[in-house]
Parts: C-alpha cells; sequence; structure tokens
C-alpha cells in the first residue's frame, strides 16, 4: 500500500489513523475531507508536508472523488456525519454523506479496482439489555435505531452488495466509542471534561445507565491498519477493547479524576430512542489477525485525554459555546 486516501482523515479517528500510518508504514497519504464542523486543520498541519497532502472535498461529488481514487492503492473510507444527536435534529446531511458518499467511493474504487476498508460502528446492530449477557459479533442482525446508525448501516449494506455483485476488493470494520485527543466537544466524553473545565457540572442523559463499550481512538487506528494489510477481502470484523461502562460511571470518574466531587453532576433530558447498551465480542480480529489493543486501563486512557483538554483550550474554545448553546436549546 503505497499511496493511501483517506476520507475523512482530518476527523477525530480519521486524524489519528493519519498519523499512526505516518510512523508505521512509508506510504504516501491524501486525505480527502469535506472540512466540516468536525475536521481538524491542526491534525492534519501537525504532519509531515512531504508524507501528506490535504484535498478539501466532498466524498459524494464523483468529480472529486474518481480522479483521486484513480491514482491510489487502497482507500480508507472514515468520512461520515457522525453525531447521534445531530442526526435526530436534522438527517439530512446524513443521507447525503453517509450514503450517497458511500455509494460515489464504492463506484470509483470499483471502475479503478481499488482495494477499500470501510470504517463503520457497532450501532448498525441497534442496543442490547443492560443484563444480556451477550455482546455483538460479525453475525448479529442489523437493527439500526438512530438515522445516524441507519445510515451506517446503509452503507455496509452498500459495500457487501458491491462485494458480492461486483467483486469490489472490500472489508468492512464496526468499532465502538472512541475517546481519545482531536474529539469534538459535541461527544460525551469531550463534553463533560470540558465542562468542568469551564467551571459548569457535567450533563448525563436521563438515568445515565446506558452503557457504551470504550476503546481509545489509537487502538481503533491499529484495527483498522491490521484489517488494511492482512484482512480478507469481503470479512467484516467488530473492533473493540472490552471496555464497557455505564454512562454515570464514566461521568463519576471524569469528576474524580479532575478533583470534583464524583456527585457534582446534572441529569438533562434524554435522547429520543436512546440505546441502552454496546459491547463487543473482538475474538475474530484477535484470533485471525493477532490485534490486541495497547490502553486497556481505561482509567489512564481517560486521565491522559483530560490532560489533553486541559492543554489544548485554543483548539476546543471556539466550537464550545456553539455546542452549548445547541445543547441548552433541547434542555441537554
Ligand atoms: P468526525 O465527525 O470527528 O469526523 C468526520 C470527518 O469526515 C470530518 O473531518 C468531516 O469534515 C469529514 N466529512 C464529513 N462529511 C464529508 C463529506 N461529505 N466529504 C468529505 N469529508 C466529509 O467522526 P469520527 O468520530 O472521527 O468518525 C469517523 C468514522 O468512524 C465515521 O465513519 C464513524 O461512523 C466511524 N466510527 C466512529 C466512532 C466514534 O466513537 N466516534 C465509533 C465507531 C465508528
Ligand atoms: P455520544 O458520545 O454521543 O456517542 P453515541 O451516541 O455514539 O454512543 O454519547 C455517548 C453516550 O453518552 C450516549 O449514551 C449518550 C450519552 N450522553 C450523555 O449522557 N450526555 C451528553 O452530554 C452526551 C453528549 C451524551
Amino acid at each position: 500500500m503505497k499511496r493511501l486516501l483517506v476520507t475523512g482523515g482530518a476527523g477525530f479517528i480519521g486524524s489519528n489513523f493519519v498519523h499512526h500510518v505516518v510512523g508505521e508504514t512509508d506510504a504516501q497519504v491524501t486525505v480527502l475531507d469535506k472540512m466540516t464542523y468536525a475536521a481538524n486543520r491542526e491534525a492534519v498541519d501537525a504532519l509531515p508536508a512531504d508524507r501528506v497532502e490535504l484535498v478539501e472535498g466532498d466524498i459524494a461529488e464523483e468529480s472529486v472523488v474518481e480522479p483521486l481514487v484513480a491514482r491510489h492503492d487502497a482507500v480508507v473510507h472514515f468520512a461520515a456525519e457522525s453525531h447521534n444527536d445531530n442526526s435526530l435534529d436534522d438527517p439530512s446531511p446524513f443521507i447525503r454523506t453517509n450514503l450517497i458518499g458511500t455509494f460515489t467511493i464504492l463506484e470509483a474504487v470499483r471502475r479503478h479496482d481499488v482495494r477499500l476498508h470501510h470504517v463503520s460502528t457497532d450501532e448498525v446492530y441497534g442496543d442490547l439489555a443492560l443484563d444480556d449477557p451477550k455482546r455483538f459479533t460479525e453475525d448479529t442482525p442489523y437493527n439500526p435505531s438512530s438515522p445516524y446508525s441507519a445510515s451506517k448501516a446503509g452503507s455496509d449494506h452498500l459495500v457487501r452488495a458491491w462485494v458480492r455483485s461486483f467483486g469490489v476488493r472490500a472489508t468492512i470494520s464496526n468499532c465502538s466509542n472512541n475517546y481519545g485527543p482531536w474529539q469534538h466537544v459535541e461527544k460525551f466524553i469531550p463534553r463533560q471534561i470540558t465542562e468542568v473545565l469551564e467551571g459548569r457540572r457535567p450533563k448525563l442523559y436521563g438515568s445515565g445507565e446506558n452503557v457504551r463499550d470504550w476503546i481509545h481512538a489509537e487502538d481503533h487506528s491499529s484495527a483498522v491498519l491490521a484489517i488494511l494489510e492482512r484482512g480478507a477481502v469481503g470479512e467484516t470484523y467488530l473492533i473493540g477493547a472490552d471496555g464497557e461502562r455505564s454512562n454515570l460511571e464514566v461521568v463519576r470518574l471524569i469528576l474524580t479524576l479532575m478533583g470534583r466531587p464524583a456527585d457534582d453532576f446534572e441529569h438533562v433530558n434524554d435522547r429520543v430512542g436512546h440505546d441502552l447498551r454496546y459491547a463487543i465480542e473482538s475474538g475474530k480480529l484477535r484470533t485471525e489477525l493477532g490485534w490486541s489493543p495497547r490502553f486497556e486501563d481505561f482509567e489512564a486512557g481517560l486521565a491522559d485525554t483530560i490532560e489533553w483538554y486541559r492543554s489544548h483550550e485554543d483548539w476546543w474554545r471556539p466550537a464550545k459555546d456553539a455546542t452549548e448553546a445547541t445543547y441548552a436549546a433541547k434542555g441537554q
């Protein structure tokens, strides 16, 4: 893989992945990113200019995608609208980017016989009961709940169909909730850390009993690279690091790590259709590709992430007030 096209490579996980690739391989990387509100120009600027080129453009536009795909050996497809709450407010960009965008990428890799890795989420499987001993596997039926997860589920189905119908050389990964540096302040963990830094109280949706399975973005990146290099075409791999925690536990831990009383948070309006629990069984990826996570201590990873937000106020500050205004209008 000498020439890699990374869509959404200026986003939270995509930029982390590009950093990982630059460190671990000698590939030349082109980032294709629309530079939406979620993009991090600073994260891309920090990369060596002789290894990484940034192209600003929309994955849903064939005239942008076609010539770029033609000059690369592989595409790693991260670009998406990624926030559930936004998809409940206005689903339309989710349909355009996640569905039309993925279709546009698929048609280009089909025409040029270019290898594709499609990055997706465990939310395509819907949710599990809190007391269910089961976790998601590659065989769990699709059952998405929100416009975001439905659009990602649809994009996965398109990839599967293009593999079977047209012989496209693609793999898919479905990963659990990520945390780490460069995550937008609209998401759960950065929102709570920056609320505490602002001298305000963290905001828990509903009862806070909902469970997410946390993985560090760096571990997601190493798993995607392993699948790109050693995964079997046509296969799906679930990515997870055994990090199940209730939202209540995470908020209490953030408060404790930041030197505040563990119960100094507030309950706000719940999310409509709020998925109860996600949990990943990642045995296939570990056994078949020899992958394992590096950040197994969630508390230590969270402490590092808190320090990162403490020292990067210049980066998150411009997005914070508008994000909070949007939440406040919904009683969240
Ligand atoms: P993000 O919102 O931080 O970044 C998305 C990036 O895609 C941004 O840089 C944005 O500018 C770009 N983008 C959006 N629309 C585009 C378009 N039409 N054309 C080109 N670029 C466009 O998202 P993230 O959290 O980094 O997620 C990346 C991928 O990983 C997504 O596909 C998401 O579904 C998946 N994923 C995320 C998580 C998570 O916990 N965040 C977990 C599993 C899977
Ligand atoms: P989020 O980061 O939006 O990820 P996802 O919806 O993909 O799981 O939210 C993670 C969990 O945290 C989810 O159960 C919703 C909850 N949540 C809160 O309790 N308070 C908040 O302010 C936010 C943004 C999320």
